[in-house]
């Protein structure tokens, strides 16, 4: 099930005002080593950027984020999305998105979270907000009682402490809004989001070279 999120230890977390910039910031990732994104529900856009990606961009894994109801989740699998990320654990909607064949990223921060995970069969969590809840140093004391589970930590990941982050094994990927925040895609700044993009694609693959 996990086996699509490979090779994907950057995951860009975007808000579209406009489902117009889905493709050119597809294209703008891509350029920079990135071809992953979760779309968030944040806003109206969502279902139809997802959709976008999907059909014409095949060679992109794209999913849903901020996914926290099942008329999201349905409305992101009927547009393309492979994998659905939540801020929150809801057992209704892991329960259902599993059916689904979907990959399912719940945010758990706490072990009485995490064991509601495991008892569901999930291995890879979302970590959010992650400075927050601890940020590396809880990561690490959650993985070591919880072995077999990765997390995907996001909230406060930026280019300066991602090389720390991916040198735990235990995270599966980081995610984030720094490569992709609002002015840079409103202000179709896409130069400047491949450069980013690149930047950490390169300490992605210096911290993990097997991976990419
Ligand atoms: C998320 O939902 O993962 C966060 O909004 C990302 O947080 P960041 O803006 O600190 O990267």
């Amino acid at each position: 099930m996990y086996e699509m999120l490979k090779g994907h230890g950057i995951v860009p977390v975007i808000k579209f005002d406009s489902a117009d910039d889905a493709l050119p910031l597809a294209d703008a990732l891509a350029a920079g080593g990135i071809k992953i994104m979760e779309i968030t529900y944040r806003s109206e856009a969502a279902s139809s950027a997802i959709e976008q990606v999907a059909k014409e961009r095949p060679d992109i894994l794209v999913g849903a984020g901020t996914v926290l109801n099942l008329e999201q989740l349905k409305a992101a699998e009927a547009a393309g999305a492979k994998f659905i990320v939540s801020p929150g654990f809801d057992e209704t909607i892991v329960v259902e998105g599993l059916k689904r064949n979907l990959v399912m990223l719940p945010g758990c921060v706490t072990p009485s979270e995490i064991m509601a995970a495991m008892s569901l069969g999930l291995k890879v969590l979302k970590f959010f907000p992650a400075s927050v809840y601890g940020g590396i140093k809880a990561i690490k004391s959650l993985a070591s009682v919880f072995g077999g589970i990765k997390f995907m930590p996001t909230g406060g990941v930026t280019a300066d402490n991602l090389a720390e982050y991916l040198s735990i094994p235990q995270i599966q990927a980081c995610g984030g809004t720094w490569m992709v925040k609002a002015n840079l895609i409103n202000g179709a700044e896409f130069e400047t989001i491949t450069k980013l993009s690149q930047e950490a694609t390169d300490i992605y693959r210096k911290i993990r070279p097997d991976e990419t």
